[in-house]
């Protein structure tokens, strides 16, 4: 049987500021420059989400697209955009609101609800340029 990967892609803005509250403005700066600004900023994310295992006989998909569409818009949409993300999402109240924990958190929201025959692999953008990936481990 094939082994195939479908991708759906979305989006979001949220507003986020990247401190550590035991460490001084003056550490914070230095490790996370811009994005330790105590007034918070925003970022244009763009989320790819994979969905790889076989073709289903049956429908010929590996996995409808469509119910990833609506798991996305439920699970990331609703809960991350339009937010700041430090102060509206419980999971970032005591969790650095990086890329890489943004994606790692994603992640594990989705993995949830997805069939444990498919793998998934979830890629997140910061900003065009800056993006990180994670598939479990
Ligand atoms: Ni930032």
């Amino acid at each position: 049987m094939p082994r195939i990967t479908g991708y759906r892609k979305a989006h979001f803005n949220a507003a986020h500021r990247l401190y550590k509250s035991d460490w001084s403005d003056e550490k914070n700066l230095a490790i996370f420059g811009k994005c330790s600004n105590p007034h918070f900023h925003g970022h244009n994310y763009e989320i790819i989400v994979a969905v790889t295992g076989d073709i289903d006989p049956d429908t010929g998909y590996v996995f409808d697209l469509g119910i990833l569409k609506r798991l996305i818009r439920s699970e990331i949409e609703d809960a991350f955009d339009h937010k700041n993300l430090n102060v509206q999402v419980e999971e970032f109240k005591t969790l650095n609101p990086t890329a890489e924990n943004i994606c790692v958190v994603s992640y594990n929201k989705l993995r949830k609800h997805l069939p444990s025959s498919l793998d998934l692999e979830v890629t997140l953008y910061e900003t065009p340029r800056n993006f990180v990936s994670y598939s479990g481990e």
